[in-house]
């Protein structure tokens, strides 16, 4: 398969790092310094619907592509306001599809996963258009008293439109289990006959032990797909890696030995906005002008599970 359009949208509000030093002890200089986040993007008067169909209805006009040639849609999202229908399902009826549609929960690497399962199903021969859309609002995840997490997320949807084609080169994904280190457990009751107490968590982030894992997942992941591609590091035009950090992409980057310019970056514009991350990153650098046909791009992307994957494609 092959992408043929993308899509971004993102909330109106914009929270800098000095606005949050007004609600929380913390400094313009250790984010920035951190993390290499100088704002973050928060919805306030939208809804993440209304996110998710902007993107999804600009990566469909940039594919040229009618909604009711869609043959499938992937959302990738953590948390929204629906416990059910999915997410997708709302999607779906906004833009005018008829499709079929289902929502993936892979943390920060959703648009990995959904790019491997629409490749399985190109293979299977069955599908032929399939729109993903990437939808994240961590902002409601977060606890805004905590100044180890909050600081790090933003809200956003990024959306890419795939047509038949042979431009995946490789993919890998990878779970080990070690979800204690990162989660959030659901704000859900419990009945009067289960003797367990009722709770309302926000997320739980070991940062450090995130970090490590990472930067080691990446690499792997990464030089995985190189290998089973048979294209080396130098031959690569593009490094699109999860905006999680920007120590951790530097140190991805130090690994393969590649220079800066083949790292585009917007992590100090939006943060970390989860599973949209990558492909908000990639409409920037396409709508930007800065890919050309027959680019080599790798993807990579890590989060709670801890899953992790990576993809190269020509562009
Ligand atoms: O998609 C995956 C999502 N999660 C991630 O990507 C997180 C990965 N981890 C990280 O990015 C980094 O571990 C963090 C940015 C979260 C933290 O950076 P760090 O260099 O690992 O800092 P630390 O946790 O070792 O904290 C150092 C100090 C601590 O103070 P003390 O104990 O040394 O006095 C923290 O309390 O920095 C303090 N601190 C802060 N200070 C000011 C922690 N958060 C803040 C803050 N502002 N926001």
């Amino acid at each position: 398969m092959k992408i043929i359009g993308t899509g971004r949208s993102h909330p109106s509000l914009v929270v800098t790092n000095e606005m949050l030093t007004h609600i929380l002890d913390t400094s313009d200089e250790w984010i920035t310094s951190r993390t290499g986040i100088k704002e973050r993007r928060v919805i306030s008067s939208e809804n993440l619907e209304d996110l998710a169909i902007d993107a999804a209805k600009k990566a469909l006009a940039d594919a040229n592509m009618d909604a009711k040639d869609l043959d499938y849609i992937i959302c990738a999202n953590v948390v929204n306001e629906f416990v059910s229908p999915a997410m997708s399902c709302i999607i779906q009826g906004a833009i005018g599809a008829t499709c079929p549609c289902f929502d993936l929960n892979g943390a920060c690497v959703g648009f990995i996963y959904a790019l491997e399962i629409a490749e399985s199903f190109y293979r299977s021969g069955k599908y032929k258009n399939i729109l993903i859309v990437c939808a994240e609002e961590p902002s409601r995840m977060v606890n805004w008293h905590d100044r180890t997490a909050s600081v790090l997320f933003g809200d956003g949807a990024g959306a890419v439109v795939l047509t038949e084609g042979d431009n995946i080169k490789a993919t890998k994904m990878s779970a080990s289990c070690n979800w204690d280190r990162l989660y959030q457990k659901h704000e859900l009751q419990y009945s009067p006959y289960n003797s367990k107490p009722n709770s309302n968590l926000p997320l739980v982030m070991h940062g450090q032990d995130v970090f490590m894992f990472a930067t080691k997942a990446a690499i792997r992941d990464i030089s995985n797909v190189l290998k089973q591609s048979g294209i080396k590091p130098d031959e690569v035009d593009h490094f699109l890696i999860h905006q999680a950090n920007l120590r951790i992409i530097k140190s991805i980057k130090d690994f393969l030995r590649q220079p800066e310019e083949k790292f585009p970056l917007n992590i100090h514009r939006y943060g970390n906005t989860s599973s949209a991350s990558v492909p908000i990153l990639l409409d920037e650098v396409n709508k930007e002008g800065k890919l050309k046909r027959g680019d080599l791009i790798v993807l990579s992307a890590f989060g709670a599970g801890f899953v992790s994957g990576a993809c190269i494609l020509e562009w």
